[in-house]
């Protein structure tokens, strides 16, 4: 049984997983900088580098240990090369480079997107594709065609802020803390989602496309005006927020499979967490008559194990990459393929 062994460091996660061609996780390990950030409200890149320095070789002895295989067992290398914040995917590229040479096994280069959307590949209920694919993240709001040949290409994206992006703009002005999308899940559960007037952008344009600035700036507005909140009404905001995200999100994604007439859906990134966005979305795609497959909430943010999922995929395709390939902050997934040699 192949196994490979993956790198994800393009954001705020080191992650490290080791993970065979049926899905089995022997070793996972992840450290999360959040509190490197938290003082920051935000990702501060050059401390992010450095955190993921200090961390990689820890996080990836961890992995070995857990998984209680040697460093020959591994079959070939996979890491995140594109997008992302450049200084981290250099860290987990250059590692994962290093480790493949002195292996002596394949190097795979991964696109992030393309290991969110195929974060449950060989998992109960994932689909074969082709199937359509949204992505709700902090950086994407996406959807994405996936064809029999695992090719992905986009069908309709955010005009401008992703919907995690939201979450985590309006959470802090609520003084929630970074990122706030999983307070906010929680806090929603006791609130009111219709005593805001929130807007759901975009619902009567054709286009697979989305909008959540005006929804940010209508919340934020209602922060004003009702400062200070108490606790029912940062309740109710949450609530509301999650509403209007969670319609945008169905609307959008069962108006784009029944016009490309795909009848199945396979969803991933942080966003995906969210319960009122799961419920909704179900509800959905039943009402709809589509197949739908919802990661386990764990699998949705950041993690390794996708990206070993993706390594798999492409190792089985042939397309593996040179040990030359470099990083890339920014890279369509159409471009993906740049990566492979
Ligand atoms: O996929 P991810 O870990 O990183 C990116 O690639 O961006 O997603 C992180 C995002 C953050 O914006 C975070 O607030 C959001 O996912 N998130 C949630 C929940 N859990 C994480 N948003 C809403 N509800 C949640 N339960
Ligand atoms: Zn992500």
């Amino acid at each position: 049984m192949k196994k490979i062994l993956a790198f994800e460091t393009s954001c705020d996660d080191t992650a490290v997983a080791i993970v065979d061609e049926m899905g089995k996780i022997y070793g996972e390990a992840i450290f999360s900088q959040l509190e490197v950030h938290e003082p920051y409200l935000g990702v501060v890149p050059e401390i992010g580098s450095r955190a993921h320095i200090e961390q990689i070789t820890k996080v990836t002895n961890e992995a070995f240990d857990k998984a209680g295989l040697r460093r020959i067992d591994i079959d070939a290398v996979a890491a995140t090369f594109a997008p992302g914040l450049l200084g981290p995917l250099l860290v987990g590229a250059q590692f994962a480079k290093g480790v493949a040479m002195a292996l002596g096994v394949p190097l795979i280069a991964v696109h992030h997107i393309e290991g969110h959307i195929f974060s449950g590949f060989r998992d109960e209920g994932f689909f074969e594709p082709p199937f359509l694919a949204l992505v709700v993240s902090g950086g994407h709001t996406s959807l994405y065609r996936c064809d029999e040949n695992y090719r992905v290409a986009l069908v309709g994206q955010t005009l401008d802020d992703a919907a995690g992006e939201a979450f985590d703009k309006i959470g802090r002005a609520m003084g929630l803390g970074y990122p706030a999308g999983k307070r906010m899940d929680e806090l929603a559960r006791n609130g009111n989602s219709q005593r805001f007037s929130l807007p759901v952008a975009m619902r009567n344009s054709q286009a697979f496309n989305f909008s959540f600035s005006g929804l940010k700036t209508s919340a934020l507005n209602g922060i004003v005006q009702n400062a200070p909140m108490d606790d029912q009404s940062v309740s109710d905001l949450c609530a509301g927020v999650q509403e209007a995200i969670a319609q945008a999100l169905c609307e959008k994604t069962i108006r784009a499979a029944k016009s490309l007439n795909v009848d199945r859906v396979v969803t991933g990134g942080g966003v995906m967490a969210n319960s009122r966005v799961r419920q909704m979305l179900k509800t959905a795609c039943e009402e709809n008559g589509i197949g739908l497959y919802l990661p386990k909430v764990r699998y949705c943010t950041d993690n390794a194990v996708m990206i070993a999922k993706v390594g798999h995929i492409k190792l089985s395709l042939n397309q593996t990459s040179s040990y030359r390939v470099d990083p890339c902050a920014s890279l369509p997934i159409e471009e993906a393929f740049s990566l492979v040699s």
